[in-house]
């Protein structure tokens, strides 16, 4: 049976974010209009999920309203007369089975994701981190299904990244590699550079079976004292195999300034409403700043 649901955590605390995650869940930052959290759901249906399960948190409301009817302002655009952006609102909370748990505590990816365990039942299933929003043809988690379809395996997405950034990550140690696919030998959470055995980082994209909660059962606390999704994995490979996936398409990691930042400029770029009107404003101030001999550092 094909992957139907996913699992996207959204209980972090956003500490990369704050102060601003104080009050604003990181998944509700906007990226134009859509707030990061859109841009995984829509990855999903487009993928051909159905149900998707958020897993929140303490202070993360906000999210559940957004996939909420809104009566208030529905009413208030059908007396305006406003009924395109009345039947946009009234798709958003169409979209899909949207359900939801809350996670009591911030106890890491590997707990949020075991809170999904009686949701899930018996069929292989999706998790799609919030933070990572990937740009490309082919939806990043269709992707792996394709692989997951063929092989009835765990599948991770990975893509290389620099030495700098290798410590952020989950890396994988590639056994081999066919037209992108690897099969992993071992993974780990968060390595320093020297023990690092490839510069293959997971990128917030998974096709798990539901086996992962057994082992997810049995994890020690990880890399920052938190129940990480990676130890599981690690745990999975003496059971079953494991394949990576190199995902085609453009990642942002959305949970960082600079991720953040670069992921608002190209989506805007490609605006039919503002994209021209912002790149004309880019290059100025590029001119600008040129002319001043102010640094682009
Ligand atoms: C999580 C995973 C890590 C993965 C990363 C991708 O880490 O634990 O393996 O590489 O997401 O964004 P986090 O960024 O939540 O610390």
């Amino acid at each position: 049976m094909g992957v139907t649901k996913a699992v996207i955590p959204a209980a972090g605390l956003g500490t990369r974010f704050l102060p601003v995650t104080k009050a604003l869940p990181k998944e509700m930052f906007p990226i134009c209009n859509k707030p990061i959290i859109q841009y995984c759901i829509e990855e999903a249906i487009n993928s051909g999920i159905e149900d998707i399960l958020i897993i929140t948190g303490r202070g993360k409301w906000s999210i559940v309203d957004y996939y909420d009817r809104s009566p208030e302002l529905e009413a208030h655009l059908a007396k305006k007369g406003n009924y395109l952006q009345l039947e946009k609102l009234r798709q958003l909370s169409r979209m899909a089975n949207i359900h939801y748990i809350r996670q009591n505590e911030p106890l890491g990816l590997g707990h949020a994701v075991y809170c999904a365990k009686s949701f899930i039942g018996q069929n292989p299933f999706a998790v799609l981190l919030g933070d990572d929003i990937i740009k490309s043809d082919i939806p990043a988690i269709k992707q792996l299904m394709e692989v997951s379809e063929g092989t009835g395996s765990n599948v991770i997405g990975v893509q290389e990244v620099s030495e700098r950034d290798v410590s952020k990550y989950g890396i994988i140690d590639p056994l081999h590699n066919d037209h992108d696919i690897y099969c992993v030998k071992d993974l780990v959470e968060k390595p320093s550079l020297k023990d690092a055995p490839s510069r293959l980082a997971i990128m917030g994209r998974y096709i798990l079976n539901p086996s992962i909660f057994s082992s997810l059962e049995k994890i020690p606390k990880g890399a920052g004292g938190e129940f990480q999704l990676t130890d599981a994995l690690k745990m999975q490979i003496k059971l079953e195999p494991i394949y990576a996936c190199n995902l085609k398409g453009i990642r942002y990691d959305a949970g960082d300034k600079l991720g953040f930042l670069m992921a608002t400029i190209e989506y805007a770029l490609e605006s039919p409403e503002i994209g021209l009107e912002f790149a004309q404003y880019l290059d100025t101030l590029y001119e600008k700043r040129k002319n001043m001999r102010i640094p682009f550092i």
